[in-house]
């Protein structure tokens, strides 16, 4: 917990504000930046409100850049429960930042070593993630890199554990239909964000964002490497806070 700077908000709508500020102040450093995002219920409240900050003239994406954590293995891009697709409704479709501009680990890939090393070489070529939106599973995944006994590095296929598939499922009809697999840029991707911000929301988060920032860090815990980064900002409502 050296460098982490806590921000605790009162509830899910001013977690959003509060993050989209670091939003807005980046864009306004460095109009190309390049963002790192996520899925989830989580950032929903952010993007609402990047959409109607850019709506109000306080935000121009036209020339950022965006970077998604992951994708369903074997989903299309098109698929209504892919992240693409996610990511298109919630937020890129309202923004205007240039399709050819966005990024998400392809869910079709056929050669998938391939598809994992061109998509760490966009973001090498973009000159890397400047600001990583990060939510948190109950299980302290981050992106999709579940607990293991070491921290993957690069973007790679993941196995999805039955916390996940479980916790996943209410956007699918059936548990079956969940994808299996995953691609997900991987920890040490993660961790190469000149800046990452965390969102947590909700009294269920509570005991793994205390393990997460105020434990031990141990692949076991995947998001708690991130006391190691030097520029955290973990933003949370109450109910999440553990203290
Ligand atoms: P959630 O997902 O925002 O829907 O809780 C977070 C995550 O699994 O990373």
């Amino acid at each position: 917990m050296f460098h982490t700077r806590v921000i605790v908000a009162k509830n899910p709508e001013q977690v959003g504000k509060f993050t989209a500020d670091k939003f807005e102040e980046e864009i306004q450093r460095k109009p190309s930046c390049v963002i790192g995002l996520a899925t989830g219920s989580t950032p929903l409240p952010l993007y609402r409100e990047l959409i109607a900050r850019e709506k109000a003239g306080l935000i121009d994406f036209s020339k950022v850049r965006s970077a998604n954590l992951d994708e369903y293995k074997g989903l299309a891009p098109t698929h209504e429960q892919s992240y693409r697709k996610f990511m298109q409704d919630n937020l890129l479709d309202h923004i205007s930042i240039k399709p050819e501009n966005t990024i998400v680990p392809l869910g079709l890939a056929e050669d998938v070593d391939a598809m994992c090393k061109a998509y760490e070489e966009k973001i090498e070529e973009w000159g890397g993630v400047d600001l990583q939106l990060l939510g948190i599973g109950h299980d302290g995944h981050i992106g999709f890199n579940e607990p293991d006994d070491n921290f993957p590095t690069m973007t790679h296929e993941v196995k999805l554990t039955e916390m996940t598939i479980n916790a996943n499922k209410r956007f699918f009809n059936s548990v079956d239909e969940v994808p299996k697999a995953a691609f997900t840029m991987g920890i040490g991707t993660i961790m190469s964000a000149k800046k990452i911000v965390m969102m947590v929301t909700g009294a269920d988060k509570k005991e793994i964002l205390k393990k997460t920032f105020w434990g031990p860090v141990d692949p076991k815990v995947p998001a708690s490497i991130l006391q190691f980064h030097p520029d955290v900002t973990l933003i949370c409502d109450e109910d999440a806070y553990p203290f």
